[in-house]
């Protein structure tokens, strides 16, 4: 069978990850155990990164056994470096080994705990390390380190959005206070499979720099895949299940044709140019390809106050602006209670999907589902003097 392509690899373990051990252990043998090990070890060094990092550079000797096979490889972390090395170590102080199929469970799997074959090995020392310039006492300090943010990392210890957003350098905490709501409605979904696209990379036209939310999110979804769109080129920020996208977030076709190919998306994100006119276009281009139970959020809604940026600084409900569209968007949750000369046109698409709207400061999340609830009755007067109707209601009871 040929080798998958990386990404393509990372999803098919990501779907293999919940299938039962036989299936599994199969599956992964036809993919090529090496090759998956070596994904699964990718994800999971970049994982234990999150963790406090050994003062000085050490290599962990890993063994990963599927069936009768033994795949002996290293990881090297400390002093920045957070890395796979193909062939296991000579010697080394700390060692870890533990099934393949678990790990896969550990890295890609559904919430559990996942470490019933995990053998962690800490070697003794030769003699007393009672000195603590005795350079051996360093070396199995950063050792054991090593060997605990690995087992964190397959332990499955999860940080929190705050937490992974100051990590990576994202403005969402300090500077913004989004990640909090954030939370309160991407936490449902933290352990699925998502697509998450978020207009805007940041960085600004440097290739290799911005991409800080994006990095906050692979972790926050560690089974995600997230997708960066920028006016700009980023291909320097790629990384495994980080991709990113150039293109105009204005351009209806652009969009239309990304949508296609790479969505339904779980969750969108516009933190993109923040121009009204830009935030209308994405928003109607691309919630119809948000999946039902998805969600559509548009960030530092300020801008809809700001002429300079299309926004109306006295009309507050023109239509043009983003906030503008949310106060149409709450019209629309209640469409059915609107008066039919009043809307002949009828419900329009988000007047049925949009099924809930929640408004923080300058940050707006748009929950997706069908919104069919039945009105209420035709027998309630929709004119009427609401003192004489109750009035009139209590007497004839
Ligand atoms: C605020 S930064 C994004 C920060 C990033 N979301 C983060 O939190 O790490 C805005 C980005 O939007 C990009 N941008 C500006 N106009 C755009 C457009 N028309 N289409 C797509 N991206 C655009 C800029 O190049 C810039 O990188």
């Amino acid at each position: 069978m040929p080798a998958q392509a990386p990404r393509e690899l990372e999803n098919t373990l990501i779907g293999l990850a919940d299938r039962p051990d036989a299936e599994a252990a199969a599956r992964l043998t036809e993919l090529g155990a090496a090759d998956c090990a070596q994904t699964l070890l990718r994800e999971l060094v970049s994982r234990a990164a999150l963790f406090p990092e050994p003062v000085g550079k050490t290599t962990v000797k890993v063994s990963l056994r599927l069936g009768g096979e033994l795949l002996g490889c290293g990881v090297t972390l400390g002093g920045g470096v957070a890395e796979v090395v193909p062939s296991a170590p000579r010697t080394a102080v700390a060692s870890l080994a533990q099934d393949l199929v678990e790990l896969l469970r550990a890295v890609y799997g559904a919430p559990g705990r996942y470490t019933a074959t995990l053998e962690l090995h800490v070697a003794e020392p030769d003699r007393p390390l009672f000195d603590p310039a005795d350079p051996a006492h360093a070396e199995r300090a950063a050792a054991v380190t090593a060997l605990h943010q690995l087992a964190a990392a397959i332990g499955g210890r999860e940080q929190s959005l705050d937490e992974l957003a100051v990590r990576f350098g994202s403005d969402k905490w300090g500077g913004h206070w989004y990640t909090p709501h954030y939370d309160r409605y991407f936490a449902p979904l933290r352990r699925r499979p998502v697509t998450v696209l978020e207009i805007g990379i940041g960085g600004y036209d440097a290739p290799d720099q911005g991409g800080a939310s994006l990095r906050m999110w692979k972790h926050y979804f560690p089974r995600g895949t997230v997708y960066g769109l920028d006016i700009h080129e980023k291909h320097g920020i790629a990384e495994p299940r980080l991709v990113p996208l150039r293109g105009d977030q204005g351009d209806v076709r652009y969009l239309e044709g990304l949508a296609e190919g790479l969505g339904p998306f779980d969750i969108v994100i516009d933190d993109g140019s923040h121009l009204n006119h830009h935030v209308l276009t994405s928003f109607r281009t691309l919630f119809p390809h948000v999946r039902p139970g998805g969600l559509y959020v548009i960030e530092d809604v300020q801008t809809a106050y700001w002429p300079g940026w299309g926004g109306n600084a006295t009309d507050l409900h023109d239509s043009g602006t983003s906030m503008g569209l949310v106060k149409n968007l709450l019209d629309g949750l209640n469409h059915q209670e609107r008066q039919p000369d009043a809307d002949a046109a009828g419900p329009s698409y988000t007047d049925r999907n949009v099924s809930g709207v929640h408004v923080h400061h300058n940050l707006v999340v748009i929950e997706k589902a069908v919104n069919t609830e039945q009105g209420a009755p035709s027998w309630v007067p929709r004119d009427v003097d609401p003192e004489s109707w109750y009035t009139d209601a209590a007497k004839s009871n």
